[in-house]
């Protein structure tokens, strides 16, 4: 088969790893990869978000699945655009998607389905959102509606933060159209993980639990990032708050697609806030997440491209998914500065004897070959995963191979995985 992976990550790097294993992959590409990918695919210079050109280029290359890393082009209808052209593509479409791509939908598909969640509001005028604000309280979670890069939720723990996060969504406008409508949202505490499954709209085949650190300094300081690190599984998902999630959150969210005719196929990603445990839904997404999927893609054993054609053609009822008993942790070494602004075109030194150390994999995200050297070429650079017996192995093994690895600037916390080691004392 030949295989189109969309995306330039370090998700896009584990799932054409994962892909090149398959002994049913004659032939990778990636659009439009990096560094890392290129070792693996034959790279296509085309964003991810121009859904026609990738079309275009999948046809000429007689492509025979697409496999799509990020949620723009899900939102933008990619899978709509190849299935019309008769071309396999995983992923949900355009009006699937939605569950991701609009925080008002996505709210709404949990009250209809008694989903639990926080309670909300949706606002189209400033003044209104302002109002309720002023009623309910802090804290408070103010939220563009549409797709803001991961950026587009604001924690308030103030009156007057929460009042000037509505105005920057709604009159400033600094998510532009993303911020047409506001979802505000109750506050909830606990302990956050991410649950993800495969569904083919009917069956729900769950992935292990993972736990992602979105704020960018240790001990959870700092802005929030598109993910620092991840580990799997996650001790705070118990097997009891699996079973819930399964049948409170995720059975309902996809039966509720259904229901609404937007039949949702994929990769569904739950957001969990766990409390005394029992897990509430902060969001979906539409998609692997990122650095989550470097895990749990380590971790599988089965042929990921049987899961996917069993997706796609509505058998997966057929499948069962075979997992690592390992542990797995994925280190984010990112560009200093990020999530702000940073520098790029810094060589990377140290990346091939961390390769090499036992259990190791170094994931690409944004890296670029200059003059034949590798240099950065984004705000998360490399995710260094690591399998053990173990989360402290794990984590001991990717931190070694961390150690090995430099650039001038470079950042990464030095924290991942602590949490599961408390829960385990
Ligand atoms: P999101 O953009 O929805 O992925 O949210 C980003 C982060 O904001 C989450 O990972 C949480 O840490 C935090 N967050 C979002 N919604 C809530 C909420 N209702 N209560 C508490 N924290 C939240
Ligand atoms: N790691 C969070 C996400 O992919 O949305």
């Amino acid at each position: 088969m030949r295989i189109l992976v969309v995306g330039s990550g370090g998700r896009e790097h584990a799932l054409a790893w994962k892909l090149a294993q398959s002994s049913k992959v004659t032939k990778l590409y990636a659009a439009p990869g990096n560094a890392g990918i290129a070792g693996l695919a034959e790279c296509a210079a085309i964003d991810a978000s121009e859904v026609r050109r990738l079309a275009e280029f999948a046809e000429r290359q007689k492509i025979d699945l697409t496999v799509v890393g990020p949620e723009l082009p899900l939102t933008l209808g990619i899978v709509d655009e190849f299935e019309r052209r008769g071309m396999g593509i995983f992923g949900p479409s355009q009006a699937a998607s939605a569950i991701e791509g609009s925080k008002v939908f996505s709210k709404r598909l949990m009250k209809k389905q008694n989903i639990p969640t926080g309670f909300f509001q949706t606002f189209y005028r400033e003044e209104d959102a302002k109002r309720y604000i002023q009623d309910v309280g802090t804290p408070i979670v103010v939220k563009a509606d549409g797709l803001a890069g991961g950026k587009g939720s604001l924690v308030c723990r103030t009156l007057a933060e929460a009042l000037d996060a509505v105005k920057m969504i709604m009159e400033e406008k600094i998510f532009g159209d993303a911020g047409e409508r506001v979802v505000i949202e109750e506050y909830l505490v606990g302990e956050e993980a991410s649950f993800l499954a495969f569904t083919d709209g009917k069956t729900v085949l769950p992935m292990p639990s993972s736990q992602d650190h979105k704020p960018a300094y240790d001990n959870d300081q700092g802005p929030n990032t598109g993910g620092m690190g991840a580990y799997s599984p996650a001790p705070v998902v118990t097997e009891e708050v699996q079973r819930k999630a399964m049948e409170q959150i995720m059975i309902p969210a996809v039966k509720g697609m259904d229901a609404e005719g937007k039949r949702y196929k994929g990769v569904l990603y739950v957001g969990l806030m766990i409390k005394d445990g029992e897990p509430k839904a902060l969001e979906f997404n539409a998609r692997f997440g990122d650095p989550e999927a470097q895990c749990l893609l380590v971790r599988m054993r089965s042929d990921l491209i049987l899961i996917l054609e069993a997706a796609i053609d509505e058998r997966l009822h057929e499948v069962k998914i075979e997992w690592q008993e390992e542990a797995a942790v994925c280190i984010v070494m990112a560009s200093g500065g990020y999530p702000g602004r940073f520098e790029k075109g810094k060589i990377i030194q140290g990346v091939e004897a961390a390769s090499k150390l036992k259990g190791v994999f170094i994931f690409h995200a944004g890296t670029a070959l200059r003059d034949g050297k590798l240099v950065t070429a984004g705000g998360r650079v490399l995710g260094v995963t690591a399998l053990g017996k173990g989360i402290k192995e794990a984590i001991e093994r990717a931190y070694e191979a961390v150690k090995l690895i430099s650039w001038e600037g470079v950042h990464y916390r030095t924290d991942i995985g602590k949490k599961a080691l408390m829960r385990m004392e």
